[in-house]
């Protein structure tokens, strides 16, 4: 175990043949170990972040603890939690919803999409839905002209007994009814370092362009929770992504995207197999799949 310290803190650093975590030493002590968690990150610069997943630990004790095997997690997990139902909403071409639906196939995610919600029917993840036999919802607008009212909505969604809704590239805000119907368990992906990048007006390649103007040396995606305002709500995951200095909008937009697909299946695996724990400000953790006491 080598020992680390810089202007942010201390911390360690452990290899296993696996991974390399990184162990907090908390900067005060209390009660609850989540509050130990509230302290700063600094990587050694010989590390590729992009690539290792932190495994950030409630208390240096616990770094001995034994890792359980991820094999045998996966089949205990699978028998006590039970497989849940997502919906999904896209505006594009839906490669966000094509890799989720991917994992809900070969079994990476403990869940099923559902049903599919668009507000355009011709888009490619609405195409892509009908070819899979996922039911496909417009919202908000349906081309003969009826509407579909918010109410509506959140009715068409329960009737799929849904446990999740998970936003992938939908471009219209979610309705009030919606978020309400459905507390702590509507996620986004937003292609920056939220909140750098974010807001109403942010979206698409607008995004990139304007990280590569600030001058920014990462960005990466970031997984939040939904509330009424764009891309304001807490923050569950995020990944880096370097900024190159010949970079076009394009091209950091396919590096950030290929960490999307990535980031957001582990993401939403962990959600399926309810290991996202509130810590009490309020902010939500990822546990571990090898060791529930880790956070990420
Ligand atoms: C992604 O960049 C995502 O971050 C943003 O919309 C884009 C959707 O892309 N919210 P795709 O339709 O999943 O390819």
């Amino acid at each position: 175990m080598d020992a680390h310290s810089s202007v942010f803190g201390n911390y360690s650093t452990i290899n296993s043949p696996k991974t390399q975590c990184y162990a907090l030493k908390p900067v005060a002590f209390s009660s609850s170990k989540h509050v130990l968690l509230r302290t700063h990150l600094s990587f050694p610069s010989n590390i590729a972040i992009t690539e290792k997943r932190l495994r950030i630990r409630a208390s240096v004790e616990e770094v001995h603890s034994e890792i359980v095997g991820p094999n045998v997690l996966e089949d205990s997990v699978k028998a006590k939690v039970r497989r849940k139902n997502l919906a999904v909403f896209v505006s594009g071409g839906g490669s966000n919803f094509k890799s989720l639906h991917e994992a809900t196939v070969n079994g990476f995610i403990h869940g099923d999409i559902s049903v599919l919600i668009t507000n355009k029917p011709d888009c490619g993840g609405a195409e892509f839905a009908r070819d899979k036999g996922i039911p496909v919802i417009l919202f908000p607008k349906v081309k003969d002209g009826s509407v579909l009212s918010s109410k509506d909505l959140v009715n068409a969604i329960r009737s799929y007994k849904v446990d999740f809704i998970v936003l992938a590239g939908y471009l219209k805000l979610i309705p009030t009814e919606l978020i309400q119907a459905f507390p702590r368990s509507i996620l986004n992906i937003h292609p920056s370092l939220l909140p750098a990048f974010g807001g109403k007006g942010y979206y698409g390649m607008k995004v990139h362009k304007a990280v590569i103007a600030s001058g920014a040396r990462y960005s990466g995606p970031t997984i939040h929770y939904v509330d009424e305002e764009y891309d304001r709500g807490r923050i569950l995951a995020q990944r880096i992504v370097p900024v190159l200095p010949n970079d076009t909008a394009e091209e950091l937009a396919a590096r950030v995207l290929h960490q999307e697909h990535k980031l957001y299946k582990e993401v939403v695996a962990a959600l399926c197999e309810e290991r996202i724990i509130w810590r009490e400000d309020g902010v939500p953790l990822i546990q571990c799949k090898e060791n529930l006491s880790v956070y990420k």
